[in-house]
């Protein structure tokens, strides 16, 4: 389906998804916003999963996602938490904002999705100030090969099926590439809710200094 008509059934599975997410992830989207302070973006922003885990220090909150049915929810989720988030349709290859005009960035779960991984990345270090922190959070690939093999070989059908999903990109390597310095690495493997959720494990979460 092409972009521009966005994902109406997978926009309906992500919604049970975030709801059925367990402690440990929830934790993780916690640790991913904690802290932050100033004019924040969150892209990729989905349904607004996170939006209510953003500290008051957040001064003004921008969040961007390219799919309608996506940003529908995302507005409604803003508008229920009565926090004025200001949503708009953008792909993180192409943001809408000025250079150096954000404290934060914030990716969840959306690095694996982007067409232009390496795009997004050099869009995020534009519109971050200097030396402010790109946060994330993400599935990534195995390291084991074997493991990554089979993501290597899913890869295909779990696009398909995830909307656009890579089960096995290196992105903290990508991350890296960017020019970014990571300052804060975790590398865990959450409880996946049900069995096909193995080819999405491990996550990083983390933090990475723009230059
Ligand atoms: C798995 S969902 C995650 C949503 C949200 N970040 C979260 O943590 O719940 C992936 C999201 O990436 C968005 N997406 C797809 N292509 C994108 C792109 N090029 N730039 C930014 N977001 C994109 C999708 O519309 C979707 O909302």
């Amino acid at each position: 389906m092409p972009d521009a008509e966005g994902h109406k059934w997978f926009a309906v599975v992500w919604d049970r998804m975030v709801k059925a997410e367990n402690s440990a992830i929830r934790q993780l989207r916690d640790d991913t916003v904690k802290g932050l302070q100033g004019r924040a973006l969150e892209i990729g922003c989905g349904n607004g999963a996170n939006f209510a885990r953003y500290p008051d220090s957040v001064t003004e909150l921008q969040a961007t996602d390219p799919d309608p049915y996506m940003l529908e929810r995302a507005r409604a989720r803003a508008h229920e938490l009565g926090r004025k988030i200001e949503v708009r349709k953008a792909p993180a290859e192409q943001l809408p904002y000025e250079d150096a005009s954000f404290d934060a960035v914030v990716a969840t779960l959306v690095l694996c999705t982007v067409a232009d991984q390496a795009r997004a990345l050099l869009e995020i270090r534009r519109v971050l100030k200097p030396g402010r922190d790109l946060r994330f959070f993400e599935h990534v690939r195995y390291e084991g090969r074997l493991a990554a093999l089979m993501q290597d070989l899913i890869r295909p059908v779990w696009r398909w099926c995830g909307a656009g999903c890579h089960p096995n990109r290196n992105t903290a390597q990508a991350i890296e590439d960017a020019g970014f310095r990571i300052t804060a690495l975790r590398r865990v493997t959450p409880e996946p809710p049900i069995p096909p959720m193995w080819f999405s494990r491990p996550c990083i979460q983390g933090r990475a200094a723009a230059p």
